[in-house]
C-alpha cells in the first residue's frame, strides 16, 4: 500500500566538497571533489519518502533566481505526486555550504535558508487541503517557525499525523511540541530540546523522559553509529545501525525521516518502520550528495536481508 505524505519544508542548492580533513581557520585547502546539488531538508525527506515508496505532495519556497528555476526543473522531474513551490521576490533560494571529511565520511555545513524563511500565512493557508489529504505531514525546522507552527496546527485540526524532525536547531515551545505525534532529534537536538547532554542510550533515555514529559507522544531519537532510541513512553527500545561503507553521509537523517514516513504512511507498525529507515540510511550514507543519494526501497530491503540478525530490541 502506497501511503500519502506531505513534507513542507527547505529547498537549498547544495555545494558539496570532499577534503581528506576539515579546513582550519584562516587556511585554504584544496578539495578531492565539488559537486552542485538538490538539497534542503525538506526536499531531501521529500525525495526519500517517494523512494521508499509513499505518494508525495512536496510543498516548498525558493527565491525568483537561477537556484530557483533549477530548483524548480529538479523537482518537477522528481515524480512527486504534486509540487507547492512557492517563489519569493526578496530572498534568494537558500544554499549550503558543505564540507565532508574523515573515515566516517562526515560532514560539516553552513546554511543560508533565504527564501526558505519567507514563508507566509496565507501561503500556509493553501496548503491547508493537501494536509488535510494526506496520512502524515513531515515537516523540519530549516523554515520560518511561524509557518512551520500553522502547517502542524492545520495538520492536527485535520487529523493527520504530524512527524517532526527538529533540524536545524531553532528553539520550539512546549504548545508546539504536544501537537507532535512523532518527534525525531539527533542526539545533539534532543539535548538541545531538553537541556541535557545526550551522548549515549542511557542519556538518550533521560532525555526521552523529559520529553514525553512536555507532551511528545512517540520519539525517535538518532544517535549515529550507535543507533537510535525509539521510544512510545511505556518502552524504550533499541533500533540497530546497518553496516555500511560511508562515503558521504549528507542527507544521512533525511533519509532516515523519509523512509520512516513512507513506511508509517503505508500502515507499518513504528518499530518495523523505524528498521526500515535504519536499513535504508545505511544505503544512503554510501553516496554522494543529497537528494540524489535517496536509495529506491529495494535497495534497504536488500540490506535488511543481508542482515536478518539485525532487529530492534
Ligand atoms: O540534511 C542535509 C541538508 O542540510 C543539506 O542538503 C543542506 O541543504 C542542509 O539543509
Ligand atoms: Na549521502
Amino acid at each position: 500500500m502506497k501511503g500519502k505524505v506531505c513534507v513542507f519544508g527547505s529547498f537549498n542548492l547544495d555545494i558539496v566538497t570532499k577534503m581528506s580533513r576539515f579546513p582550519q581557520p584562516g587556511e585554504s585547502l584544496v578539495a578531492h571533489s565539488s559537486m552542485m546539488g538538490p538539497g534542503g531538508k525538506g526536499s531531501n525527506q521529500a525525495t526519500a519518502a517517494l523512494r521508499a515508496g509513499a505518494r508525495v505532495h512536496y510543498i516548498g519556497k525558493v527565491g525568483n533566481d537561477d537556484f530557483g528555476q533549477f530548483a524548480r526543473r529538479h523537482l518537477e522531474k522528481t515524480g512527486f505526486d504534486a509540487i507547492t513551490l512557492f517563489t519569493c521576490k526578496e530572498k534568494p533560494t537558500g544554499n549550503a555550504m558543505i564540507y565532508v571529511a574523515g573515515d566516517n565520511a562526515e560532514n560539516m555545513i553552513s546554511v543560508y535558508p533565504g527564501a526558505n524563511l519567507t514563508v507566509t500565512a496565507a501561503e500556509v493557508n493553501r496548503c491547508q487541503p493537501t494536509v488535510a489529504a494526506a496520512d502524515i505531514l513531515l515537516v523540519q525546522l530549516e523554515n520560518n517557525l511561524s509557518a512551520i507552527q500553522r502547517m502542524v496546527d492545520n495538520a492536527r485540526q485535520a487529523k493527520t499525523y504530524v512527524i517532526v524532525n527538529p533540524a536545524p536547531w531553532q528553539k520550539v515551545s512546549d504548545a508546539f511540541l504536544r501537537n507532535v505525534d512523532l518527534l525525531t532529534p539527533n542526539s545533539t537536538e534532543a539535548g538541545q530540546l531538553t537541556n541535557t547532554q545526550v551522548t549515549d542510550f542511557a542519556s538518550a533515555q533521560v532525555a526521552a523522559q523529559i520529553l514525553h514529559g512536555k507532551g511528545v507522544r512517540q520519539l525517535i531519537i538518532t544517535l549515529g553509529i550507535q543507533g537510535a532510541l525509539l521510544s512510545t513512553g511505556e518502552r524504550m527500545l533499541l533500533v540497530p545501525v546497518y553496516p555500511a561503507q560511508p562515503i558521504d553521509s549528507t542527507g544521512a537523517g533525511d533519509s532516515f525521516n523519509g523512509a520512516l514516513a513512507a513506511r508509517l504512511a503505508a500502515g507499518e507498525p513504528l518499530e518495523q518502520a523505524a528498521l526500515f529507515a535504519s536499513a535504508y540510511a545505511s544505503v544512503c550514507v554510501e553516496r554522494a550528495g543529497a537528494a540524489n543519494s535517496m536509495p529506491r526501497y529495494d535497495d534497504a530491503v536488500i540490506r535488511m536481508q543481508r542482515y536478518p540478525e539485525l532487529a530492534i530490541s
